[in-house]
């Protein structure tokens, strides 16, 4: 299984130190496992920011970064217990954890009420994320207890630890003063890829592709959504990667005009197309692909027309990425095309620029072009920097997504379009001179994509 080399995680932590300043400490709580029905639990998914610090893969799990002349980076997590472990499963515990994941310490979750305050003191500024409020940890933990009653967010946590080393303390100014947001400085760091990870996105990408090409080749009239769904998770399930990067679309006909349409539960038609958006994840990075497809392998004249008019507007999109241009131009090209386009074919009226300036493609075209991608599938980081859309640099990581959607709802649109549904999605890094498409072995002309469903899955 490919994963980040613990050099990095190491690299990253000093980076984020030195960032932070001498005067601050960090702490970041691992994902909770999460209840799916009484006792029994979702699949656990590391977060993603506590996984780019740590690598550390379990629950239950705290970690503190405290740079400067003492700089020291420490972990909380769960003791080993060989009773618990043969119902809920291994644990690293504290001793092989430092030694694997190249911390200074790594000590039992059940001292952080004792070791935590001290680590604060002579600080002045606390930084934690504020944009999490999940409870960081089960507090059997805690209390002894087996009920999650108990678990706090961690910036209820935080209060109290500075509140127990005031107690302790006659000089209130060396208890931190000021929380600050981490997501600030750590987002921005996960907004740029290092080699290591771009090289995990090539792979999120390729086994995405090569699961939409067996669902290509599988579809016919007369399968199931949920099928569809099922050769895709069958692909990267086969290859180890049991969990996919976000919930699978297989939308047929009208189906596709819904954005997030995942209940995958209707039959697939002849003279219908099929949208498909899934990903796989890898190591923690998303694949994120979106291909739309004649059910019967054949697309018919006026699906044809808005599939080549959503394509031109996806490849005049990718065209001028590279270094330097707006985050914001891609979107503007891919309007730009999808606007002439309606226009040509009789689906808007009026002048262009005027039509773009309005916004008139927003009933048919009503999301962004894309977003960041990474760790999370609707990656961090910040798209505008002081009121202004930023420009793309090398290593970053986004989606290129145009799509038209014309539901049977649209009365004021000929009958002709009804039920279509397109959107075209490739994952693109940003490099030195231009770009790269990670998920480039799937088809997605006319002609490609009629040759590979013509080739079945015999
Ligand atoms: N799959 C989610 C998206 O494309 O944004
Ligand atoms: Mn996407
Ligand atoms: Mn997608």
């Amino acid at each position: 299984m490919r994963e980040i080399g613990v050099e990095e995680f190491v690299n990253r932590r000093c980076q984020l130190m030195a960032a932070m300043g001498d005067d601050a400490i960090a702490v970041l709580a691992a994902a909770p496992l999460k209840t799916r029905n009484r006792d029994s639990e979702y699949p656990f998914r590391q977060d993603s920011d506590f996984h780019y610090l740590s690598g550390f893969p379990e629950p239950d799990a705290v970690l503190v970064l405290c740079p400067g002349a003492e700089q020291e980076v420490v972990l909380f997590c769960l003791p080993r217990d060989p009773a618990k472990e043969v119902w809920t499963g291994y644990r690293i515990g504290p001793q092989a954890a430092a030694e694997k994941y190249a911390l200074d310490r790594a000590c039992s979750l059940d001292d952080i009420d004792s070791l935590l305050p001290p680590l604060m003191k002579g600080r002045q500024r606390i930084l934690y994320s504020f944009s999490r409020s999940d409870a960081f940890s089960r507090s059997d933990a805690f209390s002894g207890t087996e009920t999650s009653a108990g678990a706090q967010a961690l910036s209820a946590r935080i209060r109290g630890w500075r509140q127990a080393l005031l107690g302790q303390e006659r000089h209130a100014q060396r208890v931190p003063q000021q929380e600050e947001n981490l997501d600030v400085l750590l987002h921005e760091m996960r907004l740029f890829k290092s080699p290591a990870e771009a090289d995990l996105m090539r792979v999120a990408g390729a086994l995405s592709a090569q699961a939409h090409c067996h669902a290509m080749r599988r579809c016919k009239p007369g399968l199931m959504e949920y099928q569809l769904e099922a050769t895709i998770r069958h692909c990267f399930a086969e290859q180890g990667y049991r969990e996919p990067a976000y919930s699978t679309i297989v939308g047929g006909g009208a189906n596709g005009c819904i954005l997030h349409y995942t209940e995958n539960r209707d039959e697939l038609c002849d003279g219908e197309l099929v949208l498909i958006d899934a990903g796989c994840e890898v190591a923690g990075y998303a694949g994120d692909i979106t291909r739309t497809f004649p059910v019967n392998g054949r697309f018919s004249e006026a699906q044809r027309a808005l599939y080549e008019l959503v394509l031109a507007a996806q490849e005049a999109a990718i065209e001028v990425i590279r270094p330097g241009v707006s985050w914001n131009l891609p979107h503007e090209r891919a309007v730009a095309v999808l606007t002439a386009g309606l226009l040509k074919l009789g689906l808007l009226q009026g002048e262009l620029d005027t039509l773009i300036a309005e916004e008139a493609y927003r009933p048919f075209y009503m999301h962004r072009t894309g977003h960041w991608l990474g760790l999370d599938v609707h990656d961090v980081g910040e798209y505008q920097v002081q009121g202004r859309w930023r420009d793309l640099q090398a290593g970053m990581v986004l989606t290129v997504e145009p799509g038209l959607y014309i539901a049977p709802a649209m009365d004021a649109v000929d009958p002709c379009w009804h039920g279509i549904g397109i959107r075209i999605e490739d994952d693109i890094l940003v490099t030195a001179d231009g770009c790269e498409v990670l998920t480039r072995a799937v088809p997605k002309t006319v002609a490609a994509i009629e040759a590979l469903m013509a080739e079945g899955d015999a």
